[in-house]
């Protein structure tokens, strides 16, 4: 059997992510800290912190290609909550594609001050951090 028009239609292959991430980290090695998109498993785990019993907002700094937003959105949580702190203007336009309804900001994770200082009204009710170094 083929796969349903819609399966085909929605489901993108992750090589694409693997693809632009692996050429984000040939350009930027420092800036990106890995080679890979974080894996399900560890997306998943990240994602089950985050209280679903809440409509604070969720920062998540260094969202990348989205694996962990992609995770926090299958979870349950709200996608309006999401304030995504994104450096590169790249994966912040993949970011506004893949989630519309997510607050998507350019910006530096090191200066959240500056970075979110006009943008977040209320205290966030979690910090999860894709950054690594
Ligand atoms: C290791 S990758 C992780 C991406 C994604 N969270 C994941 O788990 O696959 C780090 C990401 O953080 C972004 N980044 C690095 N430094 C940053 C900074 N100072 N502020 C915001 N984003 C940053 C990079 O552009 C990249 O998308």
């Amino acid at each position: 059997m083929f796969p349903q028009p819609s399966a085909r239609v929605f489901k993108k292959p992750r090589l694409d992510d693997e693809v632009r991430f692996l050429r984000s980290w040939i350009e930027k090695p420092l800036a990106m800290g890995a080679v890979m998109p974080s894996g399900k498993l560890l997306a998943r785990t990240m994602a089950s912190y985050v209280d679903l019993n809440s409509d604070a907002p969720v920062i998540e700094l260094g969202p990348g290609t989205g694996p962990i937003t992609t995770a926090l959105v299958e979870r349950g949580v709200d996608p309006r909550r999401l304030v995504l702190v994104e450096y590169s203007p790249n994966f912040c336009a993949l970011l506004r594609e893949r989630f519309p309804k997510a607050t998507v900001v350019q910006g530096d994770a090191y200066s959240l001050r500056e970075t979110l200082g006009e943008i977040l009204r209320e205290p966030a009710s979690a910090v999860v951090s894709g950054l690594r170094s």
